[in-house]
């Protein structure tokens, strides 16, 4: 099968942007995949940070200035991976410049700045944009999203969604961006997990109306470079209380999003109880999906039952890993750039898409009704 070459350029040469490098020098595990993208440029402000960069092979251009990157005719679809501060001006340059884009969550460091890059959006619908949020793409989390979708739960009761992190427990971890108000946001640690967190409630229209929010600062300073300490001013934990009430009787979503969760180091889950039919999946077990419904037990008539199975390596977009085998952290990854690109190749068919620029700004309006309930003790609206 034919393939359309696309050219991709990467702007933030950290932690993210060599994971998702990496995802596309992965690209021969897809079968039949319409799109092969090849990382042709890289951009970051530390020039060493480019070099890892070489040894993909399909690399051209390298340069500290985005801007130089944004400009390149070469270049059709960019992924930007920076700090929360740079979304707004760079992806809305990004857009601006006729760029396709895989932005990185939060999607701006506020609602001010998501509603800002969607207006751009908006003046540019011929440019592509979706936002990196992968963990619904295990094939765990397909399937639990496939047993919801088919009305097994019957009337909803309850649902938990969580993304729990405990990379934070320790009190001497340096201070870095990700942990100051100023390059984070002052949503913390809901501008970090808040979009993994409620990806998959919105997509299936699970959208809260109000929101009581427990915020927790637990650590307020982190030694800095010199071992000195440096105000830690993010929230690091928050739990939220959220009632949906958008499609039928009212029910409570619970979205937990930690950094400091004991025994937890990157785990998302999703829990979602209904009168008929329930069903729990969590990365902390990625190979097994629970579910519960009413059944017979021979010798004993019809009883509440919990049943697991294992989820495979099966995901959206085929592969050539055996079905039988077990999924990791990358291969989300790399599900969620094949539904980009499949997506924006009009290839994406009836499978699961990558967060939309919708769904980054109603995962802010959801955070700021979580500031605002912070601010005044009480449940607040989405608005
Ligand atoms: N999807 C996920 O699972 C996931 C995980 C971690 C982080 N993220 C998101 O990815 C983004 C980046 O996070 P990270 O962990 O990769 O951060 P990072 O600090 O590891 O990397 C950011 C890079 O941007 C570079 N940079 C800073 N200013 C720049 C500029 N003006 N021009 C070009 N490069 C510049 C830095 O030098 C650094 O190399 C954030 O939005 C973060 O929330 C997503």
């Amino acid at each position: 099968m034919s393939q359309q070459i696309v050219n991709v350029g990467i702007v933030g040469a950290g932690l993210m942007g060599r994971e998702m490098a990496t995802a596309i020098q992965r690209w021969p595990a897809l079968i039949d995949h319409p799109v092969r993208p090849q990382v042709t440029a890289v951009c970051d402000i530390n020039p060493r940070a480019l070099d890892w960069f070489d040894q993909l092979g399909t690399v051209t251009t390298k340069v500290t200035d985005y801007t130089e990157l944004l400009n390149d005719d070469g270049v059709d679809v960019v992924y930007i991976a920076v700090r929360h501060d740079l979304h707004e001006t760079m992806y809305i340059e990004a857009i601006n410049a006729g760029k396709d884009l895989f932005a990185e969550k939060p999607f701006g460091i506020d609602l001010a700045a998501a509603e800002q890059i969607v207006a751009a959006i908006d003046a540019h619908p011929g440019v592509f944009v979706r936002c990196s949020s992968e963990m619904p793409f295990f094939p765990g989390a397909q399937q639990a999203l496939a047993l919801i979708g088919s009305g097994a739960l019957g009337q909803v009761i309850e649902v938990h969604s969580s993304f729990l992190h405990a990379s934070d427990l320790d009190r001497n971890k340096p201070i870095n961006w990700k942990r100051q108000t100023e390059f984070c946001g002052k949503a913390g640690v809901m501008n970090d997990l808040g979009l993994h967190a409620l990806h998959v409630p919105l997509r299936l229209g699970w959208a809260p109306s109000t929101v009581f929010a427990t915020l927790q600062d637990l650590v307020q300073t982190r030694p800095g470079a010199d071992g000195e300490p440096v105000i830690c001013d993010t929230f690091d934990n928050a739990t939220l209380t959220t009632a949906v009430d958008t499609l039928g009787p009212r029910f409570p979503l619970t979205v937990e999003t930690k950094r400091i969760a004991p025994g937890e180091m990157n785990t998302w889950e999703l829990e979602a109880i209904g009168f008929d039919g329930g069903v729990r999946f969590s990365t902390k077990y990625p190979n097994t999906v629970a579910a519960y419904s009413s059944a017979d037990v021979p010798g004993l008539g019809t009883r509440q039952v919990w049943q697991n199975w294992d989820a495979g390596s099966e995901s959206i977009w085929p592969t050539v890993t055996g079905a039988i085998f077990e999924t990791g952290f990358s291969d989300a990854i790399l599900q969620m750039w094949a539904a980009f690109f499949a997506e924006r190749a009009g290839a994406l068919g009836n499978r699961f898409g990558c967060a939309t620029p919708a769904e980054a700004l109603h995962t802010h309006r959801i955070i700021r009704a979580a500031l605002d309930s912070h601010s005044t003790g009480r449940a607040e609206p989405v608005r």
